[in-house]
């Protein structure tokens, strides 16, 4: 099999990936793999911005910042990465400026900002202008902008190539095996580090913003190689998808002025959250859309959405601010939104949880914070934990840009002191690997992979949503066990060598189902409300015994076992203001 070396292999072409590689070359070898094409990744779909204590609107700082963060995550986030990531946050946006991002612009020629939900002045007084932008396609700009630099420092790309499997020499990762989608050929990247920057997994959900791409496969092959994943239970429903679509309408448009309106006409968000009404965190303005549809008040036939009402801005407004909203309404809906109200419900956005790190974005192996050594992950995919139950807008790009410089900070002090040579590869570093193609390949008449895929999507759908509860979840769990198996016996009938998508999909699947049973099971065992897990059988946050984060490990048989680890509240010790209290929005 053929062997490739890098010093470093990032796994994930998206902000994270690429900010940890650019921060890398030019002093080690780095090479990024993807499974898209790097300007695909669901980076680039980010819409509404990234937030910074810049204060070039109003007065800010980064305290407050870190409060509002805080508290947008029910108490939940570790406060000392909170403040590591927002005091970091104003020089990370000015060299964003300087690599070449495109950010609008005031008058005065400072980067403009706008308010975005949770987002508040002196720890809650108000809405506050915080998030930086580049109209309604930051994630995009921003993509853009770290790829030219990459390719700029020379980063080898090996677009679409499937990361399948974690190369171990005495528990250090040293390298991956890959899937060159081209070739179908199999190839090991030796490695002395090895990031993981895989992103998302809103795809095992019927209703997404989510890429196809987001298929979880670096949570899935953490679980594979007995590494756990924290909070899997907190997936956040971003309020406004398109109607029956899930696309991403951007929470900017609130921040401009657009306002959540229900079948009758009322601004219901008042009711809900009375000092920030439509910019509260996205767990509360689902939850209360929810609220509403389940209440009778919900719109359209089927009663079954709401309306963003942007009607109240100018069409020029619109044209500048909002651009790529105007047109996916105009495309997907027929609706023009300088003049009627745009249809949306709450779509599955984005994962709290994912792959435990530190700061400087090393992987945990366990509630004790062993590392495991050579494996960092950073974005999506990593829980820091900077969001805790439930993330602010804007503070996702934020983590990305933070946290990937930092692991690549900490993977050039590791590989300048630490590991100097790399660990040589074990001889069966590619076999379950190829057992899992074989396996594939080797099934006659085996399940339908799109029925299996399907089935997860509408139980996830159902029972694993913003509202939960004991029976729905032990369903869950027991359906997701069925589909787990059944994952495994699937059959693959394309035989070609290049671009076999479907082999591509049914390795997905064995991610997905895997990764949906921790969540499944990390939101069973969790008996409280906390952010956006809401549990209709526990209404309450419940400190006392849930103030910590879950742990999750995947056993050989598929069986999901869990622990607990404090949550960090060393800014409580000295501040009143971080103390774990009631939410009030
Ligand atoms: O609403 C949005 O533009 C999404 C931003 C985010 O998830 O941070």
């Amino acid at each position: 099999m053929q062997v490739v070396y890098h010093d470093v292999i990032i796994v994930g072409a998206g902000l994270a990936g690429l900010r940890a590689a650019v921060e890398i070359a030019g002093k080690h070898d780095v090479a990024v793999l993807s499974k898209l094409h790097p300007l695909r990744s669901h980076s680039g779909a980010a819409q509404g911005g990234i937030s910074a204590a810049l204060g070039n609107a109003e007065e800010d700082s980064p305290e407050w910042h870190a409060y509002d963060t805080i508290k947008g995550s029910d108490y939940l986030a570790d406060q000392y990465a909170v403040q590591v990531m927002c005091n970091d946050a104003p020089r990370a946006i000015i060299e964003l400026e300087h690599l070449g991002v495109p950010f609008s612009r005031f008058s005065d020629g400072r980067i403009a900002q706008r308010p975005f939900g949770g987002h508040t002045r002196n720890f809650g007084e108000a809405p506050i202008r915080r998030t930086c932008y580049a109209a309604d396609r930051t994630g995009h700009v921003c993509l853009h902008t770290l790829y030219e630099q990459s390719l700029r420092k020379n980063v080898s790309f090996y677009d679409e190539f499937q990361v399948l499997d974690l190369c171990r020499a005495e528990g250090a990762v040293n390298g991956v095996v890959a899937l060159e989608l081209k070739t179908g050929k199999l190839l090991l990247f030796h490695a002395r580090a090895v990031v993981f920057a895989t992103g998302g997994y809103g795809k095992a959900w019927k209703t997404t913003s989510n890429a196809f791409a987001n298929t979880g496969d670096g949570l899935g092959i953490a679980l594979n190689n007995s590494i756990p994943l924290e909070d899997m239970e907190f997936v956040q429903f971003h309020p406004t998808g398109l109607y029956q679509l899930g696309i991403l309408i951007t929470e900017a448009a609130r921040g401009e002025g657009g306002v959540l309106r229900n079948s009758q006409g009322e601004r219901f968000m008042e009711r809900y959250a009375p000092s920030i009404k439509d910019l509260a965190p996205r767990d509360i303005v689902s939850r209360s859309i929810y609220e509403e549809i389940r209440q009778g008040r919900g719109a359209g036939a089927m009663k079954d959405h709401v309306f963003l009402d942007l009607t109240g801005l100018s069409r020029e407004k619109i044209a500048e601010k909002l651009p790529e909203i105007e047109s996916f309404a105009r495309i997907y809906l027929g609706v023009d939104p300088a003049k009627a109200p745009i249809p949306v419900q709450p779509t599955c956005h984005y994962a709290m949880g994912g792959i435990p790190t530190d700061v400087n974005g090393r992987v945990n192996a366990d509630a004790e914070g062993r590392e495991v050594s050579g494996f960092w992950a950073a974005g999506e995919v990593a829980c820091v934990s900077v969001h805790g139950a439930n993330r602010l807008g804007s503070n996702s790009l934020l983590d990305l840009i933070v946290f990937g410089r930092r692991a690549g900070k900490d993977i050039n002090r590791f590989l300048d002191r630490v590991c100097l040579t790399p660990l040589p590869l074990a001889t069966n570093s590619a076999d379950r690997a190829k057992e899992t193609i074989d396996g594939f390949q080797a099934k006659k008449d085996g399940e339908s992979l799109a029925s299996v895929r399907t089935g997860l999507q509408k139980v996830m759908m159902e029972k694993v949503s913003v509202f939960r509860d004991k029976q729905g979840l032990s369903d869950a769990v027991g359906e997701i066990s069925v589909l787990q198996k059944r994952a495994m016996s699937v059959s693959v009938s394309d035989r070609s060598e290049n671009f076999n998508t479907e082999l591509l999909e049914a390795i997905e699947l064995q991610h997905m189902v895997n990764y949906s049973k921790v969540v499944a099971v990390s939101a069973l065992q969790r008996r409280e409300t906390r952010g956006a897990h809401s549990r209709d059988d526990y209404p309450g946050r419940d400190d006392g015994n849930w103030l910590k984060h879950s742990l999750c490990f995947l056993e050989k048989d598929g069986a999901v076992t869990h622990t607990h680890k404090p949550v960090d509240l060393s800014l409580a010790e000295t501040r009143a203001e971080f103390v774990p209290k009631e939410r009030k929005y």
